[in-house]
């Protein structure tokens, strides 16, 4: 039985597609068997930073409608992740949680885990798209506004019974937080009620490659992105492994270690 995990964030434009593309595929790249599955009904883009949108015939509502016995696709890459589209043309009116439940423990057989992409916001179309998930991965920038959103969309994932949140910071600029535009990562953890599961910067490699089709292990492997993707991967799998050094302060091994278990 695989781990469904719901990658969220309440506040849009965070980085959430872009997460489940690149940590599914380092996750695949790991030898762990993986599905993601798009829940942004109407606003489908993953099947884009992944490269396959010519191949999407059939989506998520034509399965959960029984149109078809699968709309998975194969990845487009050797040892990457399967693919699941959303609707582009149906919103969240003609599925229930049950039903999505249903398919997200039917789907789990066959993986080793299923990211859901889900949908900004914590509105209907989201507690559909998290309702099932054993655990959730919420994306925020390290802004005050996002921050907030995330609390808020981990305090409703509490309570649709999804326990086990991890956040991961995105877009982060130490420059940014040495001017105080944003905050600094010990802010940040001090602010959440979740736990760090990784740090994501800036980088012109996550467009570069989601424009180019491709993930960024993939497409640009020696960014600083795609080291945070693999390392975020990693631990999913349970390996402790330190942040990378993005601010300026020269903390050791040891507390970098510290600071994604403990506040
Ligand atoms: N670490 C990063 N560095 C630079 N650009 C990034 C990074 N992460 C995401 N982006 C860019 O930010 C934009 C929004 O990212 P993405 O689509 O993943 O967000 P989202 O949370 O899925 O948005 P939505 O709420 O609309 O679904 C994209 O253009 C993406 O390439
Ligand atoms: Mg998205």
């Amino acid at each position: 039985m695989g781990e469904i995990i719901a990658v969220a964030s309440g506040k849009g434009g965070v980085g959430k597609t872009s997460v489940t593309a690149n940590v599914g595929d380092a996750l695949a790249a790991l030898g762990k068997k993986v599905l993601l599955v798009d829940m942004d009904m109407g606003l489908r883009n993953l099947d884009l930073v992944l490269g396959l949108e010519s191949e999407v015939v059939y989506d998520a509502v034509d399965m959960l409608e029984g149109r078809c016995r699968s709309a998975v696709l194969p990845s487009a890459y050797k040892n990457g992740p399967d693919f699941l589209p959303a609707s582009q043309v149906h919103g969240y009116d003609r599925i229930s949680e049950e039903k999505v439940e249903k398919l997200y423990s039917d789907l789990c057989q066959q993986y080793d885990y299923i990211l859901v992409d889900c949908p900004a916001g914590i509105e209907k179309g989201f507690c559909i798209a998290a309702s099932g998930a054993d655990s959730a991965v919420i994306i925020t920038s390290a802004d005050a506004v996002s921050l907030r959103d995330a609390e808020r969309t981990i305090g409703i994932l509490e309570g649709l019974g999804v326990g086990d949140a991890r956040v991961v910071i995105n877009r982060f600029r130490a420059d940014f937080a040495e001017r105080g535009i944003h905050m600094k990562i010990d802010s940040c953890i001090d602010i959440l009620s979740a736990p760090l599961l990784g740090v994501v910067p800036e980088d012109d490699a996550v467009a570069e490659s989601a424009a180019a089709g491709s993930p960024v292990c993939r497409y640009s492997p020696d960014s600083q992105a795609a080291s945070a993707y693999r390392n975020i991967a990693a631990r999913i799998c349970g390996e402790t492994v330190p942040l990378i050094q993005l601010e300026k302060n020269t903390m050791g091994l040891k507390q970098r270690i510290k600071r994604l278990f403990g506040r």
